[in-house]
């Protein structure tokens, strides 16, 4: 098949590469020319496991990116993966989506086929047929039914495993009104099924129910973790390891293993947005979402937590004192929503001296906290420390040992259980 993917973030250019992988020819629009010369010459635009590799083998070739929309016109289907930031009051921001279904649309009034527009972005229900379809109908004079078709095809992906979860989902959701539809994406996904390793789900639902499973799904992660989360401090009040708890009840198959690592929370660029647009979105329909609240505020109380943990063993003014992980999760240089912003103001609040060390999202955080030292790896920003607040469960963190000697006093708050209590370190753990 021909598939056109609309986005080069880590959502679309995975499944550009995938695409082609899977033996379609792929067209992926971008309008950041640097994003599509890289593409071309077989370099992925983004980091992520595993796509140089599957760029560099059908970039320019299988898989070819242009600013172009009328490259579009000869493909069977094309997927909007565009993003869907939040506005101030958490609704999503759809400007890119829909400049994008314009210039769609302006392409589909010259095709003679029944071309199908698939929304892969996260988007509230109603959006892709009360929003997305009404200005492409407006732009190629044609409308649903008659002259193009719509689906929702919600993405499930983590960032930094994106290339693996692709290739072996747990489910595939699509949301389509017609029959058409449905075959032209069951035909698209037909050699990723054959291929995955696992047995995926194919669920076939309507668009709204497809919109609602993507934000059901991250909230009920978040939740999760705020669960746990909550469940932690109550263990910590009473002196009881809460992952001990948990390693128990996830023997229970009703709750599983998974996301059940309590300590300094949630961030990133979908669980904060995801959860506040649903949340915008409730109150729109004047639902109270009650829990959906608390959710964010566990989250937003344990850096808080933290730092009191950190007050209950020295006080950190005129001291230095190291941030260690900035990134939301290990694997990534993603700092949007990181706990280690938090973090780190409450510290300029205690007027500590800071010292952070991230492997890969030093850059990134200066650019937001140009003042404060960065150090080139965990034993220099060790080395001097009164204090050190591990924020991100990097690997490399729970290999450390003699680097901890040469802290000025060894006090070591652990937001992730990443480090091992030992013998010469103050440890203390935020929910154990
Ligand atoms: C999340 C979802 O897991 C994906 O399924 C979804 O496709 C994606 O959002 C999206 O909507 O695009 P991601 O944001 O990459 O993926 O990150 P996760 O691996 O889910 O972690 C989210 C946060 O939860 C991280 O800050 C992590 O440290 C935290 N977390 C996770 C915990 O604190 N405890 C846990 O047990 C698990």
């Amino acid at each position: 098949m021909h598939v056109s993917v609309v986005g080069s973030g880590y959502i679309g250019t995975t499944i550009a590469a995938w695409f082609a992988e899977l033996g379609h020819t792929v067209t992926n629009v971008d309008i950041d020319e640097d994003v599509v010369a890289a593409v071309n010459n077989g370099e992925a635009p983004i980091h992520e496991p595993g796509l140089d590799e599957l760029m560099a083998a059908h970039g320019g070739d299988a898989l070819v990116a242009t600013t172009d929309y009328d490259e579009v016109a000869g493909s069977d289907v094309t997927f909007l993966a565009l993003p869907t930031p939040s506005n101030d009051d958490g609704s999503i921001d759809l400007s890119a989506m829909k400049a994008a279904a314009e210039s769609l649309g302006d392409v589909i009034a010259e095709k003679d086929d029944d071309h199908l527009v698939v929304v892969k972005s996260t988007v509230i229900p109603g959006t892709t047929a009360e929003t997305i379809a009404p200005i492409i109908e407006d732009a190629s004079g044609k409308t649903v039914g008659e002259g193009f078709r719509i689906a929702m095809n919600p993405e499930f992906l983590r960032e930094g495993f994106a290339l693996d979860d692709f290739k072996d989902p747990d489910k595939i959701v699509i949301g389509a009104e017609d029959d058409q539809a449905v075959e032209t994406l069951n035909r698209v996904y037909e050699p990723l099924v054959e291929a995955a390793a696992g047995d995926p789900a194919i669920v076939e639902t309507g668009i709204r129910e497809a919109e609602m499973i993507k934000y059901a799904n991250n909230a009920f992660l978040a939740t999760k973790v705020s669960l746990i989360n909550e469940l932690g401090n109550i263990c910590k009040e009473y002196g009881v390891d809460a992952y001990e708890v948990a390693d128990a009840i996830a023997l229970d198959h009703r709750i599983d293993e998974h996301f059940l690592r309590s300590g300094l929370g949630w961030g990133g660029s979908c669980f904060p947005k995801d959860v506040a647009a649903i949340r915008a979105a409730a109150r729109d329909r004047d639902y109270d979402p009650v829990l959906l609240d608390a959710t964010v505020e566990v989250n937003d109380r344990q850096p808080e937590r933290l730092l009191d943990l950190l007050d209950d063993h020295t006080d950190v003014a005129g001291k230095r004192v190291a941030v260690m992980g900035l990134a939301f999760k290990p694997g990534t240089d993603d700092i949007r929503y990181t706990r280690a912003v938090p973090v780190i103001e409450g510290l300029l609040e205690r007027d500590a001296e800071i010292v952070a060390y991230d492997p890969v999202a030093t850059e990134n955080m200066r650019e937001q906290y140009p003042d404060i030292t960065y150090a080139d790896s965990a034993a220099e920003a060790l080395e001097g420390a009164s204090a050190a607040l591990f924020v991100t469960d990097w690997d490399e963190f729970g290999a450390l040992d003699a680097e901890f000697e040469a802290m000025a006093e060894p006090v070591v708050i652990d937001g992730r259980r990443i480090v091992e209590p030992r013998d010469g370190i103050e440890y203390d753990g935020l929910t154990w």
